[in-house]
């Protein structure tokens, strides 16, 4: 049996070897909750016996997030869906939103279980968010709000999207999943427009194995929102609104308190992996790394690239040609995001935006490939990135 080369370009019949004698390199992996931390937890939980309805870990956990993130308040929820519908909800969003195609499901989806039409649009060919361009082109009097993603932690336009949204009386979400403690120019992200939502999902860099954040800048929506996740129960008891149960459980508050002093660690490696690389894939013109935003500090939470197919090959032609490759060397890349949202068959056969020009979405969701990213990569799953692109060349 042939052992792995470590040397920066392994010799390329030494891939099926490794395919056997290497574990497979995951897309991601959860930061591990300092043991010592969760045990004690555990045991305040097992002692009092309260295992959710916002106990004592849990107000620690809310505590520890404002401070984190620099927000006054926060509500922790049991994902970030629920607190995206929840916002809708508690702002009396129906009608229209306008939103990117360019993001995960639960976009969309909330937009929709909120009981709102979501209304695609296309995306800056820079920052491949929400263009505020497209979205004033679409505003309607249907049009209530808008939802803009910071898609891979790169930051829409935060201020032009604020300007129309102010322009036109529309309610601005950020949903910030990828942008876990971002900031611009110093600001956290969450300062920007009227609401905006973090997620704890376990492939999240921090994380409570499930839960999310709502962060909203206007009280009466966010009082709102705290009775709408406690299915609509007033500080008195009585019930006026129908609400839902998003309330985070103290167990994952719990795992959540464990996790977060590990995430500077986990950070600065994530970003000597992104270095490494930009570098190691700068040979090839044909792979763009999405460019972490300007004056921004850096989310690492994905490790994005641009598969530029040739001229005369379909736009995902390279991209799925490698990302096959990389399978069969048992490294996991995923075409993060593709399809687009508006391509879903339920949103083909429930808006009309098949019309609509989303040229610059498309060519995203075609040219898409997250790399494997997270302090786990070692350097051998480089070399077979490097040595896969290599034989595609
Ligand atoms: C852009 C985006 N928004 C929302 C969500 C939903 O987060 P959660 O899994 O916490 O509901 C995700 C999850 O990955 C996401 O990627």
């Amino acid at each position: 049996m042939k052992f792995h080369s470590t040397t920066s370009q392994p010799a390329i019949d030494d891939h099926c070897d490794l395919r056997l004698t290497r574990p497979p390199t995951a897309l991601a992996r959860s930061i591990a909750p300092d043991r010592g931390m969760l045990n004690a937890y555990l045991d305040r939980i097992c002692a009092s016996a309260q295992y959710s309805n916002f106990g004592p870990i849990h107000e620690e956990f809310a505590r520890s997030v404002c401070n984190t993130l620099t927000a006054d308040h926060a509500l922790l929820f049991t994902n970030a869906t629920l607190a995206l519908t929840t916002v809708m909800r508690a702002a009396r969003i129906g009608g229209e939103v306008i939103t990117t195609p360019f993001s995960f499901a639960a976009s969309a989806h909330a937009i929709s279980w909120a009981d709102a039409k979501p209304v695609f649009v296309d995306i800056d060919e820079r920052t491949l968010t929400l263009d505020p361009r497209a979205v004033e082109a679409a505003i309607t009097e249907r049009t209530q709000a808008i939802l803009a993603v910071h898609v891979y932690g790169t930051i829409c336009d935060v201020k032009a999207l604020q300007a129309v949204a102010k322009k036109h009386g529309l309610f601005l979400i950020f949903d910030a999943a990828h942008a876990w403690d971002v900031r611009l120019d110093g600001v956290p992200v969450h300062r920007f427009g009227d609401a905006t939502i973090y997620s704890l999902h376990a492939s999240k860099l921090m994380h409570s194995g499930e839960g999310g954040v709502l962060v909203c800048n206007d009280t009466t929506i966010a009082s709102l929102a705290r009775r709408l996740q406690n299915f609509g129960i007033e500080s008195d008891g009585s019930i006026n609104v129908p609400g839902s149960n998003g309330k985070l459980s103290e167990l994952h508050a719990a795992l959540g308190l464990s996790v977060l002093p590990k995430v500077d660690a986990e950070k600065a490696k994530r970003r000597l992996l992104r270095e490494t690389y930009v570098e190691r894939l700068r040979e090839f013109d044909w792979l763009q790394p999405i460019a972490p935003t300007e004056r921004a500090t850096e989310s690492l939470q994905y490790f994005a690239l641009q598969v530029l197919s040739e001229q005369t090959e379909p736009a995902n032609n390279r991209r799925d040609r490698l990302c096959a490759a990389l399978a069969e060397v048992n490294v996991q890349s995923r075409k993060y995001f593709y399809p687009l949202c508006s391509d879903f068959p339920h949103y083909q056969s429930t808006t009309t935006d098949s019309k609509r020009d989303l040229a610059v979405a498309q060519r995203a969701a075609q040219q898409a490939l997250c790399l494997p990213f997270h302090s786990g990569v070692e350097t051998h799953a480089i070399d077979q990135i490097v040595a896969s692109a290599r034989r595609l060349n």
